[in-house]
């Protein structure tokens, strides 16, 4: 049974706007690349071929404009559905069943960027008999996150911003599951918020048991506010410097 990998990509973008207002967050620059590249790139690091980008709003159609089939990063082939409304990620989540068709996925929030890989992850969860696996990392501003609680080496639970973190450590973008993801998903209620939290979804395959994690190697960051964009195009540029990306082969002029 193979890996196949989601990328999300929908959302207002509402923190960062006005740069949101005439297009989606997932296509601004982040140093040299549109950001949505660098998920990617990511999956595709893992050996992840089966891709698919989860979008909506005004500007989804650019997605294919800009990414096609995905030639320039190996791929034969990309698929796109299209998000109406806005529930949050954990409803973003619930377009990719037909696609997942009961395979494993890797889901990975569009403007999470990472220095390194996640190939050891991915290898480890191919090998997982069933559950889910979510990568961690200590955060300076973990407030801002899902937040792990530890009793010894154990997660305990995990809290979505939570006022005072119980750890530094928090849940990065990046979620490994299998297919009963689906069915946890149309049990969630909407949070405060108004949205389908990930955090409900990974506390759920916490209660069963079934939840494992990694503390993911390099540096990591979101790009959803001015600050965290900020960073993320200068961690981008930094890493560009020590590894210069192979020619793309395909440019213009
Ligand atoms: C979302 C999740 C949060 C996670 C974060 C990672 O937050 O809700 O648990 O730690 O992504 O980037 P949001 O981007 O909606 O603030």
């Amino acid at each position: 049974m193979g890996l196949k990998g989601v990328i999300l990509a929908g959302g207002l973008g509402k923190r960062l706007y006005p740069l949101t207002k005439i297009t989606n967050k997932h296509l601004l620059p982040v140093y040299g690349k549109p950001m949505i590249y660098y998920p990617i790139q990511t999956l595709v690091d893992a050996g992840i071929e089966d891709i698919l980008i989860v979008t909506g709003g005004m500007h989804a159609g650019e997605f294919l404009r800009l990414l096609g089939n995905g030639r320039e990063f190996g791929l034969r082939h990309i698929n796109y559905t299209y998000q109406e409304g806005e529930g949050g990620i954990a409803d973003a989540l619930k377009l990719a069943e037909y696609f997942a068709d009961n395979d494993k996925i890797v889901v990975m929030l569009g403007d999470n960027i990472i220095q390194k890989n996640i190939k050891d992850a991915a290898d480890e969860f191919r090998r997982q008999p069933r559950g889910a696996k979510i990568l961690i990392k200590k955060a300076a501003d973990p407030e801002r996150f899902g937040v792990c609680e530890f009793k010894g080496e154990r997660i305990s639970s995990i809290e979505e911003k939570p006022k005072k973190p119980k750890s530094d450590y928090a849940v990065t973008g990046i979620y490994m599951y299998d297919h009963q993801v689906f069915d946890i998903v149309r049990g969630l209620k909407p949070s405060k918020r108004g949205e389908l939290e990930i955090t409900d979804v990974n506390n759920a395959y916490l209660k069963k048991g079934e939840l494992t994690y990694n503390i993911l190697k390099g540096w990591w960051t979101d790009a959803g506010t001015f600050e965290s964009l900020l960073k993320a195009n200068n961690l981008a540029a930094k890493k560009s410097a020590s590894f210069p990306s192979p020619p793309t082969g395909e440019r213009a002029g």
